[in-house]
């Protein structure tokens, strides 16, 4: 049995090198990322991408915590982390023990990811003194699509880079061992990455964060919805998943499917 990367290795890679992140939401996707990836990130992503809804804001701490198991089933190597849904933390910190401490009890993973700067650095801090590894996320938060007006990059404006440096250096000095920088101009991500102490994790950020991640779903071609500017296509596999879909359909038409190789037949004798 290999050994899970656990979050203080993660913590220790300041500087050295980058930390491979994925989402992942179901066993068999999770079974295929798992030996490539240092952690794999159940994301709230999959209230669109899985559910076709139109934010991650109606995404329920029960939903988080069924595909969280599932990933932690799936895998064996990578560090799972798992997002704490729209207001399942932001009430209070002991709000977010309370559901912070399901989602590592019911799932198995290592840590929980939270979005949020200097307003949620007193939740942070109560999360990690009893026990709860935290990831932050600042930047392009998507739980605050309302407040933001949208998902356009942030810090073009000088005040804007200030607020959002200020809130990764919050969480960080709460005790979160890494942040993800999430669409925001690149000398900020840059910045950020050389003043904080914890590990950025960029999407839409820099190269020069100290790791990456994208939905896998964006970056592999299955996601059909609108895909940001961040997003580098490795495989196209909506078109592979079309097609076999297709030569199916006209097989099963034409009565070609299923052949001879795919049927049970009675013994002789
Ligand atoms: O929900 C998600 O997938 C995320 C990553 C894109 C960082 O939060
Ligand atoms: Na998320």
């Amino acid at each position: 049995q290999v050994k899970r990367v656990s979050v203080p290795d993660i913590a220790a890679r300041k500087g050295q090198e980058p930390v491979v992140i994925l989402t992942a939401y179901s066993v068999s996707m999770a079974r295929l990322l798992d030996p490539h990836c240092d952690c794999l990130l159940v994301g709230d992503s999959l209230g669109m991408v899985l559910y076709g809804l139109d934010s991650t804001l109606p995404v329920t701490l029960d939903m988080m915590i069924n595909h969280g198991a599932a990933v932690v089933r799936g895998s064996s190597r990578a560090c799972v982390i798992v997002d704490l849904p729209w207001a399942s933390y932001q009430e209070s910190p002991q709000q977010a023990f309370r559901n912070a401490a399901r989602v590592l009890a019911e799932t198995g993973a290592q840590a929980v990811k939270l979005e949020g700067g200097e307003e949620m650095a007193e939740t942070v801090d109560f999360l990690v003194r009893r026990g709860i590894p935290v990831m932050g996320h600042v930047g392009l938060t998507p739980q605050a699509v309302n407040a933001l007006g949208g998902y356009r990059a942030r810090g073009r404006s000088d005040a804007e880079q200030q607020k959002i440096l200020g809130d990764a250096r919050a969480v960080a000095e709460a005790g979160a061992f890494s942040v993800v920088v999430e669409g925001v101009v690149e000398p900020l991500a840059r910045t950020i990455t050389e003043n904080v102490p914890a590990i950025t994790i960029g999407i839409g950020a820099s190269p020069a964060c100290d790791g990456q991640v994208l939905v896998s779903d964006d970056m592999l071609g299955l996601f059909g919805g609108f895909t940001p500017k961040f997003v580098k296509r490795y495989a196209e596999l909506g078109d592979q998943i079309s097609s076999a879909a297709a030569e199916y359909a006209a097989e099963v038409r034409s009565r070609a499917f299923p052949g001879p190789a795919h049927l049970f037949g009675v013994k002789k004798g």
